[in-house]
């Protein structure tokens, strides 16, 4: 059984989990520069891959289950996966930000969107009927707005410090985002007596049923 981690925060929130249910990486992976890890489970072992990452290799079966945040799943499409399990961990709002105002007055031509959720931001702006025009960024969304690049960006919020810190304000919530369980259909059937074991494992460690 593979299980993908998505590195960075939420890599920091799944691994107490891991070991609250018994399961040591054979190297921390918090300071190891390896990709692959054994674990005290001869028949569990753990990627730690890039968190936007983690549903192409759960899709394709390259692991069996995964850890993702929402807003990655969502970017994806969640094609080829099950979504069993919200682990309620690396909370987080995705937002429409920028400078006060920036979504008032006539919209005389499309709004300048920034943003790493190209997908997010399309079906949001859709759903609301305004035309924009979508420029995709790779991170420090909270800069466009400052420099011009574009009116507002569609980025995640937690504690409202980064915003802050460039003069941008919230103006509207997309969504609520956690990191959730994903599975690969193909090994939720194949695989199914361990996977619900692991589902069992989480489970307990989030405190709630599934
Ligand atoms: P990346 O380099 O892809 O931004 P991060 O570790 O910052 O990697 O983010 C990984 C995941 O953690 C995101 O997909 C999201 O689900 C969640 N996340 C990102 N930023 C925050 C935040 N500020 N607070 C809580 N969760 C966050
Ligand atoms: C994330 C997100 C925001 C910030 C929000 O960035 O893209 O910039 O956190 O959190 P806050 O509301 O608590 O300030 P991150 O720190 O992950 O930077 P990066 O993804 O651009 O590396
Ligand atoms: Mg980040």
């Amino acid at each position: 059984m593979t299980l993908a981690l998505s590195k960075g925060r939420i890599l920091e929130d799944t691994l107490p989990m891991l070991s609250a249910a018994g399961l040591t990486p054979e190297e921390d992976p918090l300071s190891s520069r390896k990709l692959v890890f054994a674990t005290n489970d001869p028949g569990l072992r753990l990627l730690v891959i890039r968190a936007s990452d983690v549903p192409t290799f759960v899709a394709y079966g390259a692991a069996d289950v995964g850890v993702a945040g929402k807003d990655v799943l969502v970017e994806h499409g969640g094609r080829d996966l099950y979504e069993p399990l919200d682990l309620g961990i690396a909370r987080c709002r995705m937002m429409v930000a920028g400078l006060p105002g920036a979504l008032d007055g006539p919209a005389s031509r499309p709004l300048r969107v920034a943003t790493k959720y190209v997908e997010t931001a399309r079906a949001h702006f859709a759903r609301v009927g305004r035309q924009v025009e979508i420029i995709k960024l790779y991170g420090s969304m909270e800069l466009a707005p400052i420099v011009g690049l574009a009116d507002v960006i569609v980025d995640l919020v937690d504690t409202g410090n980064t915003l802050r810190a460039n003069g941008l304000e919230a103006f509207t919530e997309i969504d609520t985002i956690s990191s959730r369980l994903v599975v690969n259909k193909a090994s939720m059937k194949m695989k199914h007596a361990a996977i619900r074991r692991l589902l069992d494992t989480f489970a307990t460690a989030t405190g709630g049923g599934h």
